[in-house]
């Protein structure tokens, strides 16, 4: 398979991302939502937290293949330092490196804003997962028991953690996404 380019999402990326997203909701556990989104929903999230936090695509092509992004942790402002971070790879574009291409452009881009803390959260068992996250670096931090139902089984749900190497010095002010990653086109990997 070609090498997968990757850059900044642009809005018009949003339906392909709810698309190779819905599939995951509609057959796995992997995601815990149980209805379908709207590519107006992504839209909308991708609006919210566009400049502050990372959000990329790999295409094909020019056919969109796989989506990472990041979010908040959690709203409170002890947080700000700390993102999580998620990744989908389409269906029947598994295993050819896009994952790997993503996260490598992704974490560069947390670690050069300042943050220091990336967070994943990993509905279990997700071997896939687990593996991509653990070759970047990511730690696990704990499981919690049966927290989702879906599909008529509990299912557990990991957490895995990535810190910077500057994680006792006080942080500085998160930098934006275009500050350090430039314009759509300049972000390939
Ligand atoms: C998890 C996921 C993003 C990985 O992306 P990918 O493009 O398939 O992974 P890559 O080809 O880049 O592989 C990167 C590394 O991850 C690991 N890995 C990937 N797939 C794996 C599998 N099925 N089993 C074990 N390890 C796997 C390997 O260490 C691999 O490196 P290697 O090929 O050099 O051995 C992808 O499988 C996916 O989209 N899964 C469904 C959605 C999902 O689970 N998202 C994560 C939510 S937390």
């Amino acid at each position: 398979m070609t090498t997968p380019e990757v850059r900044l999402a642009q809005a018009d990326d949003m339906p392909a991302f709810c698309k190779i997203v819905n599939h995951y909701i509609a057959t796995t556990t992997l995601n815990f939502r149980t209805q379908a989104q709207t590519p107006d929903e992504w839209l909308k999230e991708w609006q919210r937290l566009r400049e502050r936090y990372p959000w990329l695509v790999a295409t094909v092509d020019a056919a969109v293949v796989g989506l990472a992004y990041a979010g908040p942790w959690k709203a409170r402002s002890a947080y700000d330092w700390s993102a999580e971070v998620t990744v989908y790879v389409a269906d029947g574009a598994r295993r050819q490196g896009i994952g790997k291409a993503l996260y490598e452009r992704l974490l560069a881009i947390l670690d050069a804003q300042g943050y220091r803390t990336e967070l994943a959260v990993v509905a279990l068992p997700n071997p896939a997962s687990v593996a991509l996250h653990e070759f970047f670096g990511f730690r696990p931090a704990g499981v919690l028991q049966a927290v989702g139902f879906k599909f008529d089984a509990w299912c557990d749900v990991g957490f895995w953690q990535r810190q910077g190497k500057s994680i006792d010095a006080k942080p500085g002010p998160i930098r934006s996404v275009q500050e350090v990653g430039g314009s759509p086109r300049a972000c390939v990997g």
